[in-house]
């Protein structure tokens, strides 16, 4: 939810911040900006639209610099337009900042800087920024890194909210960062330092990282780098090598990241599995979790938005096998006992910045919960606030519709169902089989990715007035994630239930212009069977995502092949199924399928 990029170094940053702002488009992408130093003042050039249009901008008005940072917005305060794009400047043009997060007293702010005579010219929460550096800045040496440094740090300690900030103070050779509840890394690379929301922006230069931590300040000059607390003590933060390369994080060869995302799934899952089971007796061992680590486990409450809400129900499906209690809660409707010291909270997030789980596993952990990250990013919020992390293991996913992270995700919380299980006594959870179909899951999501049955599906049932999805099992989160994909992409009306749930309500909706998508995953198919017969007695056309030679697909209009496995294993190879066909389907309505319309991939307010 809105990319910062900096770029400190040597030689020109212009083109830097750009490939930087278009490896963090998907935070958002409804106006952008870039703003460097070159000697002459701060230069500039910001505009409503993506970043392409910016460049197009640029291609005959380039500006050059060695100090620079961009911005790509998603609208929290004010409407996408040109003049609530960053950077946001100060009245002299002294000062030009870039933020991701909300300052939550900009009103009071706003009209503390307005009755000294301060004129906004955007409906922004940033712009107070810019302005009240520019009154710290009085009366110092506004040409002293240091005097800027302590104008900055002073300019922090008003505001209020969350922030990731970069900052340009005209004639300073530097960068003046902070970070307060909203993520921003810090690249060394070998002859530059990078800022950047997150670790994809700066990947072409430098795998080399630094996280800063919530109260951090950067004070970041081609030569050196100062990191301090927002009183000025110094802080040390170790630079570490991430995994990820910048072939990951592109797009192969593929039209959009979300094709390759989904095509990635057979390496992200061998990923995601590789080591952690012990093929002697099945246990489970995760490099980051000691022994023993649930031990004193009497419930658990996993809490996420979106997909990585889908993800939950099946994993707290599983522990419920296992006859461990368990939930999965939407995050922003979470709410705890003032005691929670059986518990664990399970913060299934797969940016790890998403505003409405760090809330909620905030809010269980000061009930005395034990939390745990379940996570794609290594140094995100979630996976440092917890008291454990748990990494997916998916690789970068770029596309703001979750694919692979989502089926990353199921199969580790299968492997941590297991492991909880073992911890506290309980029986291991899950179909029987499911080791089995847990290996052979990378190869079973292959045969699906290299089928072609979803795009003839998505051509036939093209202009239906609306698509349903149903399961029952393993497969109800499948039908929510099916449908959430939908409309997501496509941008038409999907929704997915209960297979059961239907004769209760929304049958009603149901005709013969609504394609509905039936789920069999060998887990109470028969029933599943029974209510296609209830939607094809109203006349719509069924489409059932099975195996080969199931009963359902005789029965059903149309059918979307999965491989023959257990319930968990067939529920995801149906979510990979689901993928294409939103994905075809959004093609052929010619969707701006990675960047669809007023989301963003990583949610950064409640
Ligand atoms: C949908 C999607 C979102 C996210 C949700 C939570 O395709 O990606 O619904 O799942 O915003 O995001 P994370 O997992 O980053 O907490």
């Amino acid at each position: 939810m809105c990319g910062i990029i900096g770029r400190v170094g040597y030689g020109d940053a212009v083109d830097a911040l750009v490939t930087g702002l278009e490896n963090l488009e998907y935070r958002g992408y409804d106006s952008a900006g870039v703003a460097v130093q070159n000697g002459t003042g701060l230069a500039v050039r910001k505009q409503s639209g993506d970043v392409s249009d910016l460049e197009a901008t640029l291609r005959h008005d380039q500006p050059t610099g060695n100090v620079g940072v961009g911005h790509t917005r998603w609208s929290t305060h004010g409407p996408p337009t040109d003049q609530n794009a960053h950077p946001h400047t100060s009245e002299t043009d002294e000062v030009a900042v870039v933020h991701n997060g909300v300052i939550e007293n900009h009103a009071e702010l706003r009209d503390r800087l307005e009755a000294t005579g301060c004129e906004f010219t955007s409906d922004t929460d940033t712009e107070v920024v810019p302005h009240l550096l520019e009154q710290h800045l009085d009366g110092r040496d506004a040409d002293s890194v240091s005097e800027v440094a302590d104008a900055f740090r002073a300019t922090l300690r008003d505001l209020e909210g969350s922030f990731a900030l970069a900052v340009l103070v005209d004639g300073v050779d530097a960068v003046f960062a902070a970070r307060e509840g909203s993520p921003l890394v810090l690249g060394v690379g070998e002859d530059a330092y990078f800022l950047g929301s997150d670790v994809p922006a700066f990947l072409d230069w430098t795998d080399r990282v630094m996280y800063l931590e919530d109260g951090d300040v950067a004070v970041v000059a081609p030569d050196g780098l100062e990191l301090t607390d927002q009183r000025g003590e110094p802080v040390e933060r170790d630079v570490e090598r991430v995994e990820w390369s910048s072939e990951d994080a592109g797009k192969g060869g593929y039209d959009h990241y979300m094709l390759k995302e989904i095509h990635s799934q057979p390496d992200a899952l061998t990923d995601t599995l590789s080591g952690r089971v012990n093929p002697g007796d099945g246990g489970v061992a995760f490099e980051s979790l000691p022994d023993g680590a649930f031990a004193d486990v009497e419930q658990v409450r996993l809490v996420a938005c979106g997909t990585s809400y889908h993800a939950s129900l099946a994993g707290a499906r599983l522990l419920r096998q296992a006859g461990i209690p368990a939930h999965a809660e939407l995050a922003s409707e979470f709410s705890l006992p003032e005691s929670a010291d059986d518990t664990l909270a399970v913060a299934v997030t797969q940016s790890g910045e998403t505003a409405d789980t760090l809330g909620a596993v905030r809010a269980a952990a000061d009930a005395g919960a034990q939390t745990l990250a379940v996570t794609n990013v290594v140094g995100s919020t979630a996976a440092r606030e917890c008291d454990d992390a748990l990494f997916i293991r998916a690789g970068p996913e770029i596309g703001v519709a979750a694919t692979k992270t989502f089926t990353s995700q199921v199969a580790t919380l299968s492997l941590l169902s297991r492991r909880i299980a073992a911890d506290v006594g309980a029986d291991a959870p899950g179909d029987a089989g499911i080791l089995d179909g847990l290996d052979a899951l990378p190869g079973d999501v292959r045969d699906v990715t290299t089928g072609d049955a979803a795009r003839a599906i998505a051509n036939r049932y093209r202009g239906s007035d609306a698509y349903f999805f149903i399961g029952r099992g393993a497969a109800h989160s499948v039908a929510l994630e099916g449908a959430l994909k939908f409309k997501e992409i496509t941008y038409e009306h999907a929704e997915g239930f209960a297979a059961g749930e239907l004769k209760h309500g929304p049958l009603a909706l149901v005709t013969p212009d609504t394609p509905v998508f039936a789920i069999f995953t060998g887990d109470g198919d028969e029933q599943t069977l029974t209510n296609v017969e209830e939607v094809q007695s109203r006349g719509a056309p069924v489409v059932a995502v099975a195996p080969d030679g199931h009963p359902a697909v005789d029965v059903a209009d149309d059918h979307l092949p999965i491989p023959d496995t257990v319930p968990t294993c067939a529920s995801l190879l149906a979510a990979v199924q689901l993928q294409l066909l939103s994905y075809h389907a959004a093609e052929l309505l010619d969707r701006a399928i990675d960047k669809p319309r007023n989301l963003a991939k990583s949610v950064t307010v409640q």
